[in-house]
């Protein structure tokens, strides 16, 4: 059953999304617009605090680097940090699309993703691989997007856990049952090895860092993943 989702008037489902945070930082605008050049419309921007997760990322200023390499694309924002609330209107500032915070690093999520909206912003909830559904489904309706982690977050390069695939098949079970309309993006380990299975899974949004940027030739990497993304979404029941 295809998404409703009001972004789905926008953007066309599946889309791969590119994690910069494997991207050269030397040379952080061009790699950008090499996946905007070869038909990327939504960036995924890892934010990482050394408390939540075992590592130090980027702030506000890399989304507004971000933001000026690529005036048009969606800016995914990942928070993973402890208090996320305290830091949204910077990110907003710096040109963010959509903000995801994690349940497990904020106790009123709740009302953080009110403040989210509040600032005219798409808002997520990212869930560990440990953290089960059911501490999510009050949040359900009032978000656009689940982020649901297929590593365990802080870097890039990690090994897919599969038990994702599981926790996509319930939330679309959900979605369905509660007649709602939030993206379904998967998080980590996505490559050409797993992108149609985990596509066919019926994954809306299919983050991919070190596929994308570890590869020599970006737009055919870019390309196959697509590619193989639309093959498995439709095969997807
Ligand atoms: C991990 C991040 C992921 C990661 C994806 O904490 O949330 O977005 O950057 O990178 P790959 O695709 O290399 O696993
Ligand atoms: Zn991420």
């Amino acid at each position: 059953m295809k998404n409703t989702h009001p972004l789905t008037k926008t953007y066309s489902f599946p889309t791969i999304a590119p994690s910069i945070l494997a991207a050269d930082y030397t040379r952080l605008g061009a790699e950008i617009t090499s996946c905007t050049d070869a038909g990327i419309s939504w960036i995924h921007c890892d934010v990482m605090d050394g408390h939540f997760v075992p590592n130090i990322s980027y702030g506000p200023l890399i989304v507004e680097a971000a933001r000026r390499a690529a005036p048009e694309a969606f800016l995914d924002v990942h928070l993973m940090i402890y208090n996320p609330g305290l830091y949204l209107s910077s990110f907003a500032k710096a040109g963010a699309n959509l903000i995801s915070v994690h349940p497990e690093a904020d106790p009123h999520i709740h009302r953080t993703l009110g403040a989210i909206k509040e600032l005219g912003l798409y808002c997520g909830v990212a869930i560990n691989p440990g953290t089960p559904l059911t501490q999510i489904e009050e949040l359900l309706p009032e978000i656009d997007l689940v982020c649901v982690m297929s590593v365990n977050p802080g870097f890039g390069g990690q090994k897919f856990i599969p038990s994702a695939l599981q926790k996509i098949q319930r939330l679309i079970m959900w979605r369905k049952e509660m007649g709602l309309d939030f993206l379904i993006e998967i998080d980590g380990g996505v490559g050409l090895n797993n992108v149609q299975q985990v596509s066919q899974a019926g994954t809306d949004v299919l983050v991919a860092g070190s596929s994308v940027f570890g590869a020599q030739d970006r737009a055919e990497r870019l390309q196959k993943l697509f590619q193989k993304a639309i093959i498995g979404s439709s095969d997807f029941a």
